[in-house]
């Protein structure tokens, strides 16, 4: 049975996977597309052998489509980006649908930007602000590897100094101080819109959360997850020794317009 792309599908890009495990992520523009320590291919043949085993002189690699996993962990980095766990839990926490209106700040290496646009696909709206230039374009670059880069837009601006946008869906705060947009975030909601925000330290969290109870806020809530992966050998299963230790804290709200009396 084949596994290539369907017919209205031409991929653009993929991901070769080699022996080791390392990913490369590899844009198919051309007709040949030359793979560093690898060699030359045909973007043809790499567009066809989606889930196959391509060989190139002595090395054998897998081809695979890119998937927002394979996105975060072939991106450059200019910021430190938000890793799986906490990029699963944002999506929950706030509520992503098909369609929706997000606001996220900052951009950073545009690591939650792309998986937000995924979600919110072709008909939805990702605002990304960032202060820094030089890290939007970053953002850019990595975001514009994903099919859902049309979706986004990006915007060089201090968040805390006001959102531009109405009636959104949701706003995603990771900067060093959230606690200083959660007016601007409460005030670009729309009702019963969610905010979550991301944090590494405990006093940035009680900052938040004060802002957070100062305004019409219901749900709010903070969270850390641990993720412990497991190897599985025939000798035994196991925690990996390789933890992912602390990453931050995610805290959730939603926007109401009346307080409790
Ligand atoms: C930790 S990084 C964000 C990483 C991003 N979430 C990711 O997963 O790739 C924080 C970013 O926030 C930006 N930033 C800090 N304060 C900001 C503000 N007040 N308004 C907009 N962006 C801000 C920084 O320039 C930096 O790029």
């Amino acid at each position: 049975m084949s596994e290539g792309a369907p017919p209205s599908e031409r991929l653009d890009s993929v991901v070769i996977l080699d022996r080791r495990g390392t990913k490369r992520f590899i844009s198919l523009t051309g007709d040949m597309v030359t793979v560093p320590g690898l060699g030359v291919f045909a973007c043809e043949t790499l567009r066809s052998a989606l889930g196959r085993v391509v060989r190139v002189g002595a090395s054998t690699v897998l081809v695979l489509r890119p998937s927002v996993r394979d996105l975060r962990e072939t991106m450059d980095r200019e910021a430190q980006a938000l890793t799986h766990k906490d990029l699963a839990a944002i999506l929950y926490g706030i509520d992503i649908a098909p369609g929706a209106r997000v606001l996220e700040a900052g951009a950073g290496s545009g690591t939650l930007t792309t998986v937000l646009a995924r979600a919110v696909g072709p008909t939805g709206r990702v605002h990304s602000y960032d202060l820094r230039g030089d890290f939007l374009d970053v953002a850019r670059a990595n975001a514009e590897r994903s099919a859902a880069s049309s979706s986004i837009e990006f915007v060089q601006r201090d968040v805390r100094a006001g959102i531009s946008e109405h009636d959104l869906d949701a706003v995603v705060l990771d900067i060093p101080d959230p606690w200083n947009a959660i007016a601007a975030a409460w005030q670009a909601l729309r009702p019963c819109g969610h905010l979550a925000a991301f944090s590494p330290n405990m006093e940035q969290v009680k900052e938040t959360v004060a802002a957070i109870r100062a305004l019409p806020f219901v749900d709010t809530r903070t969270v850390e997850l641990i993720e412990r992966e497991m190897e599985v050998r025939d000798i035994g299963v196991r925690p990996s020794a390789a933890a992912l230790g602390h990453t931050g804290y995610l805290t959730f709200a939603r926007k109401v317009l009346d307080p409790f009396p």
